[in-house]
């Protein structure tokens, strides 16, 4: 559904999908919405300049004839499901990270549930100050904003719903089955493609806004993970065999976000525990997880009912782990 404040470019965006590429008539079109035709050409341009290819003939008017797979709002907004999330909706075309935008939208009053894409990222952060490599179309860069208080333990729980929503997407969509390397990270045979990085400002114990930013390698190549990688990396289309609509993804994902950040709100921790045990790569294995300074090696059994990694240690004990990064599994004992 188009918004009620749709600009023009976007109603005349409209018309001319529900012609499924046969032309509409530009007098047609500067009557339906109350414009002259030098005000329908100047939409038309707009649409151009956007990345629609619209063909435009003397007579018959106006055809769209290919639709960018690029994260606009206009592609975005009207195929999703979400009462909150992402309806407040930014696009860009190039930005330092969605993360640092969006931080400080957040601090300057941005509503629940907002959400920030950007095509490109110059200086996109992942955990523990590493990079993440962010190239233009390739893969999508998203952050969301979530405003309800959380226990600042309970932060990180933000992170496993996005890394199940993505879970769910790839399998419903695409027939894949990625599994999470707890807690940010989600794996296609055993490669990395998708990395979470939630960031947050707190009141004492009470989170005041979390900004979830979420990377996911979706129509990269060989050719683009050419560089050093701490972890193996791979992409959705590599996986897939084909490339693929990153807007189509985007719409499923945010929309399966909404729906289980609500679960969990409503349900707590034990409402996905068992949807994460079975995605996840590291339950039953041997791990190393880094907490701090200190790094913790033993088997990953399940999670608390509160959401607590536990691990036992060789010494016979169970440790509880909040934030902690598994830097080796080993297989099974
Ligand atoms: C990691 O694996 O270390 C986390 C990577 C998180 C990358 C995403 S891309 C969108 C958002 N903006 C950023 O700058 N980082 C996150």
């Amino acid at each position: 559904m188009l918004p009620h404040n749709a600009p023009t470019h976007w109603r005349i965006l409209t018309l001319l999908k529900e012609k499924n590429g046969a032309y509409f008539s530009g007098a047609l079109l500067a009557s339906q919405l109350g414009l002259s035709r030098t005000g329908v050409w100047k939409q038309i341009r707009h649409l151009i300049s956007l990345g629609y290819h619209i063909d435009s003939h003397p007579k018959e008017g106006y055809r769209l004839v290919a639709v960018p797979d690029l994260l606009l709002p206009e592609e975005i907004l009207p195929n999703l499901d979400t009462t909150w999330l992402a309806r407040t909706y930014h696009h860009l075309r190039q930005t330092t990270s969605t993360n640092e935008v969006l931080l400080r939208l957040a601090s300057e009053g941005a509503p629940n549930g907002a959400a920030l894409t950007s095509e490109e990222q110059v200086q996109g952060r992942g955990r523990l100050r590493r990079e993440w490599i962010s190239p233009p179309g390739a893969g999508i860069y998203v952050s969301v904003l979530l405003s309800t208080p959380l226990p600042v333990m309970e932060a990180a729980h933000a992170t496993s719903v996005a890394a199940l929503a993505l879970v769910k997407t790839l399998r419903h969509k695409y027939g894949l089955h990625p599994q999470i390397k707890w807690p940010n990270d989600v794996l296609l045979s055993g490669k990395k493609f998708v990395g979470i990085l939630t960031e947050m400002q707190s009141d004492q114990d009470l989170t005041r806004f979390l900004v979830v930013g979420i990377g996911i390698n979706v129509n990269q190549t060989h050719e683009d993970f050419a560089g050093i990688f701490r972890y193996p990396p791979t992409s959705v289309a590599i996986e897939l065999g084909s490339h693929l609509s990153r807007q189509e993804l985007l719409i499923d994902f945010l929309n399966r976000f909404e729906a289980l950040y609500d679960l969990f709100l409503d349900e707590g921790f034990p409402a996905l525990s068992t949807d994460l045990e079975q995605a996840s790569a590291i339950l039953g294995k041997i791990i190393t997880v880094h907490r701090g300074k200190e790094e913790i090696h033993g088997k990953a059994l399940r999670f608390s009912p509160e959401g607590a990694l536990i691990v036992s240690t060789q010494d016979g004990n169970e440790e509880q782990i909040w934030v902690g990064d598994v830097t080796r599994v080993e297989g099974t004992f």
